[in-house]
């Protein structure tokens, strides 16, 4: 069995590596390859904890197996501990034995701004020069990353509503980044500063309010939605979903039962859900339209999906395997 830690994932699996995989996933899961039951949670009242698991199985293009742990403790901040632990436990498909133990938090992170940099290439303009980041939290770093390997970017700028960590973002990004990509990365105090004239825009926040004003973007904008993934979660203004030329979701499932901001213009009666686009898998595989026109405004919207972290993480077991990488223990 193989353990692999973020340092091991980061030596053996790029960006434009799980780029390629959340497409796959996708793809399989629209094509209807993938058993993604619903997640279990379960409460731990005694610890004040709940413990989610989120099984998957896919076959087809890359059969894969898993499940991913992930535990919301909010008092572990007082013991020094992460607050959200999370771990990804994958399986041989062929005989069912697990195979590999991969740090989930970094998966989650990778596997997330990947599908986003997906979307960001299938549905931005290719010349797209200005890019926006809201919400530099423990999302925020990988989605810039995944916005700049998308599109060659000459500015990202960021918006955080707690601008001292916006600042801290953008410098330690830009130091990171220094001789990997020639954008140049600033904090800015609005988010009317941050996506005014951008090309691309992606929202990765806990709000409950728009992060942004629909009248402040351009046409031929493209803008992620990360964020909201329950009913009360708002990131994206109605008046973009209402007008937008594409609105496309990682799942359509998921998207609709969970996301707020996607079910807010259909609670006030402005649209239904079949108005909406489709799955992106669905576009990967030509079944529906994507941008028409350089000045089409574009959406995607992701609540994430168990597919993403088991096939993304077969596809590092395998690159590691071959490259040598993590350390292997025998029961
Ligand atoms: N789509 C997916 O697959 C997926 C996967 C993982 C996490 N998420 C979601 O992404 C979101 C961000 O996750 P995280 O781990 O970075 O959270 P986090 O708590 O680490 O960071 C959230 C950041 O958003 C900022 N913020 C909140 N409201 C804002 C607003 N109105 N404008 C600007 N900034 C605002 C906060 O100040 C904070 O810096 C969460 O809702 C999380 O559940 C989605």
């Amino acid at each position: 069995m193989l353990i692999l830690t973020k340092e091991d994932i980061q030596k053996c699996f790029s960006m434009t590596d799980a780029i390629r995989a959340a497409k796959e996933s996708l793809k399989i899961y629209t094509a209807g390859d993938a058993n993604v039951p619903l997640r279990t949670n379960l409460n731990v009242e005694k610890f004040n904890g709940q413990s989610l698991y989120m099984p998957a199985v896919s076959s087809g293009e890359q059969s894969a197996l898993g499940v991913k742990i992930v535990s919301v403790y909010p008092d572990n901040i007082q013991k020094n501990l992460p607050s959200v632990p999370a771990t990804m436990v994958a399986l041989d498909p062929e005989t069912g034995i697990v195979s590999a133990i991969l740090d989930g938090t970094y998966l989650t992170q990778l596997r997330t701004a990947a599908v986003q940099g997906a979307a960001t290439e299938e549905l931005s303009n290719t010349n797209a020069k200005i890019g926006a980041l809201i919400g530099t939290g423990g999302q925020g770093y990988q989605q810039a990353i995944a916005m700049m390997t998308a599109r060659e970017l000459t500015e990202l700028r960021v918006f955080d509503i707690d601008f001292d960590r916006a600042q801290q973002f953008a410098k330690e990004l830009a130091l990171d980044m220094q001789g990997v990509f020639q954008t140049k990365i600033k904090a800015v105090k609005t988010s009317k500063e941050a996506v005014l004239e951008a090309d691309i825009v992606t929202t990765v926040t806990t709000s409950k309010v728009n992060t942004f004003d629909a009248d402040d973007l351009k046409p031929g904008v493209h803008v992620n939605g990360m964020g909201a993934y329950t009913p009360d979660m708002l990131e994206l203004p109605s008046k973009l979903l209402t007008e937008a030329n594409a609105v496309i979701f990682d799942t359509k499932d998921g998207v609709l039962a969970e996301a707020g901001d996607i079910q807010a213009p259909i609670k006030e009666g402005l649209m239904t859900a079949e108005d909406y686009t489709g799955e992106l898998g669905e576009l990967l595989l030509d079944k529906i339209e994507g941008r028409t026109s350089e000045q089409d405004v574009t959406v995607f919207k992701s609540v994430g999906s168990a597919v993403l972290d088991i096939v993304t993480a077969q596809q590092i077991i395998e690159k590691a395997m071959q490259q040598n990488i993590g350390t292997t223990i025998d029961f």
